[in-house]
């Protein structure tokens, strides 16, 4: 609370003691959160994989389906990932976008989607299905980047099977790339911390 006899000056504000509320110490580590949505388990694995690299350097995190997040509050960052099929990101991780981007506004972002089934996706840049592509413009997203994805579960669909028998089976995520992007989100957050 301002102290009503310094002309308005908040003591506590200009110099840096604790409040009533508590200590005004800054918060030393970021809370990131990795939202996603996966159909056949292989991005679920891609979102707990950048979560542990988070981990290790130092974050604390969140690594959670993209349904079940229905606050943002208390994330200093956000990571949304999804499957692409037929060209599209998953209905709920696009819409996890829509019905967030204004707090999504107000924090880093990034975005990762998984799902060609060869190599195609590394070392390039891939863009992103348009409506994710427009909703990103709008939250202002540090980056995005397309890591490859895996075909070859034994519960496979008929649509599945069909691409597997044309050749499409196989696991194409590259494990050491998703953690150099993720120690790079890392990186730029400490810097941005210091
Ligand atoms: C029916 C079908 C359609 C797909 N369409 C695309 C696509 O448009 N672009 C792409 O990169 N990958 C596509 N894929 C590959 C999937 O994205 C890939 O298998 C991914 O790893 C699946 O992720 P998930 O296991 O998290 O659901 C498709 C796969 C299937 C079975």
């Amino acid at each position: 609370m301002s102290d009503p006899t310094n002309d308005g000056v908040d003591a506590a504000a200009a110099t840096g003691a604790d409040t009533a509320a508590g200590p005004s110490l800054p918060v030393e580590r970021d809370r990131v959160l990795v939202a996603y949505a996966s159909q056949g388990g292989s991005t679920a694995q891609i979102a707990q994989s950048i979560g542990l690299a988070l981990l290790d350097a130092g974050c604390d995190i969140d690594v959670r389906p993209a349904r079940q997040v229905e606050r943002l509050s208390g994330f200093s960052c956000v990571i949304v990932g999804s499957a692409l099929y037929h060209g599209v990101w998953m209905p709920e991780a696009f819409k996890f976008l829509r019905r967030h981007r204004a707090e999504l506004a107000r924090v880093p972002v990034w975005l990762f989607d998984s799902g060609p089934l060869d190599r195609s996706a590394e070392g390039h840049l891939l863009p992103l299905p348009r409506g994710v592509a427009s909703l990103a413009a709008s939250i202002g997203v540090r980056g995005h980047v397309t890591f490859g994805g895996r075909l070859g579960r034994t519960d496979l669909t008929v649509a599945e099977r069909l691409l597997v028998i044309e050749g499409h089976g196989g696991d194409f995520r590259n494990f050491e790339d998703i953690r150099a992007w993720s120690e790079q989100i890392a990186r730029v957050l400490a810097a941005e911390r210091a």
